[in-house]
């Protein structure tokens, strides 16, 4: 399944992940700039941020609890906020669109 991971300044990155990886992940071995992911995807640092594309809020799912209470405490958090740690590719999400936020911390 493809990701499209968009940039604050607009940059646009298409990247084919294999289903199981995070989109975390499919970002730091991409070396897509804007993913820190500085705790390695236990869901406790929140520089994996990202915003889903609102088209795809419903596949993605809610958050988490844990990853809820750790994006109250994230800089720029809005409702369509997620831990990109959380979110596991998955044929479904084919497709998906995520925005990365202008700074991790
Ligand atoms: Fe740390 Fe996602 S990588 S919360």
């Amino acid at each position: 399944p493809k990701v499209t991971y968009i940039g604050y300044t607009g940059t646009e990155h298409e990247i084919e992940l294999q289903s199981g990886l995070s989109v975390m992940q499919g970002a730091i071995n991409n070396c897509i700039v804007g993913i820190d992911a500085d705790c390695g995807g236990e869901c406790a640092c929140a520089t994996c941020h990202v915003y889903v594309d609102p088209r795809w809020l419903e596949k993605v799912g809610p958050q988490g609890s844990q990853e809820a209470a750790l994006l109250d405490f994230a800089a720029l958090a809005k409702p369509n906020s997620r831990l990109s740690c959380q979110i596991k590719m998955t044929d479904e999400l084919d497709g998906l669109v995520v925005n990365l936020p202008e700074a991790q911390h």
